[in-house]
């Protein structure tokens, strides 16, 4: 799904020059959790950015789903993102003035999608929120604003998930439940990425990439899984429709 192959990201600050990353290899298959740790100003957001197709790497490949991205003009990106990928930042990023379901109906305003409303609230089903769809952000609490934020990257149907501490700034009751969405989805076969710089959040993913000064450092896998502890799995909140 996803083919990094030796990318570099350098920044020029006058004279300058900050290597954010350099020389990252990654593969992740389809349907692999894997999250991505390390220090502050390691390049995590940087790696994100690029994966997600908001930035581009100044030197080396990238192929996503059998697209090379890593040389695509701006317009090509912005397609590639709508159709592929579902964004879930920290702090949200939710539209204020505006209700759940109109924020979750916005990716598919931009993609000229039909039936908008009706997979909005399907997109909103899956989270567990049909009970809120009417409210704004103000109107909702952390946790479940930060569903709504999930149901806006699922409602495009993409292939992958990117997610930038989606828990970071929730207690950590909430964040056991939006972590039982991703355990959720995991289990439908979505393929996620996470930024975490919290062990137990890191626990729930079968995958852990450490980065450090813009290197993978190191790459473990694990057998054990925090999902399926009874709170989750088959708890009939998500449903998948493809
Ligand atoms: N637009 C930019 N221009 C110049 N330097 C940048 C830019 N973006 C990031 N950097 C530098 O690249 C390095 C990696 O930054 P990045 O944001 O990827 O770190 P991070 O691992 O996400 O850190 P954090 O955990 O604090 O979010 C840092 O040294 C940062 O200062
Ligand atoms: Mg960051």
């Amino acid at each position: 799904m996803i083919e990094i192959a030796d990318i570099t990201k350098v920044y020029h600050m006058g004279d300058m020059e900050v290597r954010a990353l350099d020389g990252v290899s990654l593969n992740v298959d389809a349907g692999e959790w894997v999250a991505i740790m390390g220090p502050s100003g390691s390049g995590k957001s940087t790696l994100m950015n690029i994966v997600g197709c908001l930035d581009q790497p100044t030197t080396g490949s990238y192929r996503l789903d059998d697209l090379e991205v890593a040389r695509m003009n701006d317009k090509e990106l912005a397609a590639v993102r709508n159709h592929k990928i579902g964004f879930v930042f920290q702090t949200f990023n939710l539209l204020s003035r505006t209700s759940a379901l109109a924020n979750v109906e916005l990716p598919l305003v931009y993609a000229g999608a039909r039936d908008r409303t009706t997979r909005a609230l399907d997109a909103l089903a899956r989270v567990g929120l049909s009970d809120r769809v009417h409210h704004r952000p103000n109107e909702l609490s952390g946790g479940q604003q930060q569903r709504v934020a999930i149901a806006r990257a699922l409602v495009n149907q993409p292939a992958i998930i990117l997610a930038d501490e989606p828990t970071g700034n929730l207690d950590s009751r909430s964040g056991a439940e939006i972590m039982d969405i991703f355990c959720d989805l995991h289990s439908q076969g979505m393929t996620i990425v996470m930024v975490t710089h919290d062990p137990d959040i890191a626990a729930y993913c079968q995958r852990v990439v450490h980065i450090l000064d813009g290197r993978i450092k190191e790459d473990t896998r694990s057998t054990e899984q925090r999902c399926g502890n009874g709170s989750n799995g088959d708890n009939g909140v998500i449903k998948g429709n493809e």
